[in-house]
């Protein structure tokens, strides 16, 4: 990503001002910042559900910010996203909302019709048992807690086989006891799938523990990009004290 400006329509002032960062294959990087920074919006500007006003961004050899159409779509299909309000359909069962995550929404008739090939079946099972929820397949999603939903939520985005995962805060809508295991399950799946993955986390602690590489964003502003262990009080308090100290 190079120079990224986004201003949202009707806005006076651009969201991300200048943003620049690359991601190598298999990284996992945290980015951190204050409400309102634009973690968000950076990540919705990478597969385009935000579009942004200047820049590049480019997946492998493709140029994501000109596509269109087909090729728009087969380039989203390349990126998975996890999201803090989990997205599924909740009267949909737990086995088809993975499933989805292939074929994609267009496709939800076949969901209601359960045609899909077995051995696809057998992927998305074994995948869920992988998560846990070996025993929740034919449950549908609006029985689960949050922690199980959001369990869904990492199996529909890994099953689309991606090459950069997009995470934004999977735990913000959970009781902090299980934030833990939720972002060691996304770390410990990306590394085994080789999948790269850029994990927007408000919680500083959180991103220490899983994330080596940390980016902080203040007000559209990359501000810091480095190892977590080099990033001081000083700057942290910089990147955090712009909106509010106390959400730290
Ligand atoms: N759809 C939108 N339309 C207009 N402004 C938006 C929209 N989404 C976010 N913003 C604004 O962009 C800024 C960054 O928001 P966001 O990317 O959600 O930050 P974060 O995820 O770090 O909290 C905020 O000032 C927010 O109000
Ligand atoms: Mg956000």
């Amino acid at each position: 990503m190079e120079n990224l400006h986004v201003r949202y329509p009707g806005a006076t002032e651009d969201v991300l001002r200048g943003v620049r960062l690359s991601l190598a294959p298999r990284e996992f990087v945290a980015v951190i910042g204050a409400s309102g920074s634009g973690k968000s919006t950076l990540l919705r500007a990478i597969n385009r559900l935000v579009e942004p006003s200047a820049g590049s961004i480019r997946l492998g050899d493709i140029e994501v910010t000109t596509l269109r159409g087909r090729t728009l779509r087969q380039c989203r299909r390349r990126m998975g996203m996890i999201f803090q309000e989990f997205n599924l359909i909740e009267r949909y069962r737990v086995l088809d909302n993975v499933l989805l995550g292939r074929v994609g929404s267009q496709s939800a008739l076949r969901a209601l019709f359960a045609m899909y090939p077995a051995a696809m079946i057998g992927e998305a099972a074994s995948l869920l048992d992988r998560v846990g929820l070996g025993e929740f397949l034919d449950q549908r999603v609006d029985a689960l807690s949050g922690g199980q939903r959001q369990r869904v939520g990492i199996c529909r985005a890994l099953f689309q086989s991606p090459e950069l995962l997009l995470v934004d805060e999977p735990t913000s809508s959970l009781d902090p006891r299980i934030a833990n295991d939720i972002m060691e399950l996304i770390r410990d799946l990306a590394l085994e799938s080789g999948v790269a993955a850029i994990c927007n986390i408000h919680d500083v602690a959180l991103a220490r523990r899983f994330a080596s590489r940390v980016i902080a964003l203040r007000e559209g502003v990359v501000v810091y990009d480095g190892p977590f262990d080099a990033l001081d009080e000083t700057a942290l308090g910089g990147i955090y004290a712009v909106t509010d100290r106390s959400q730290l």
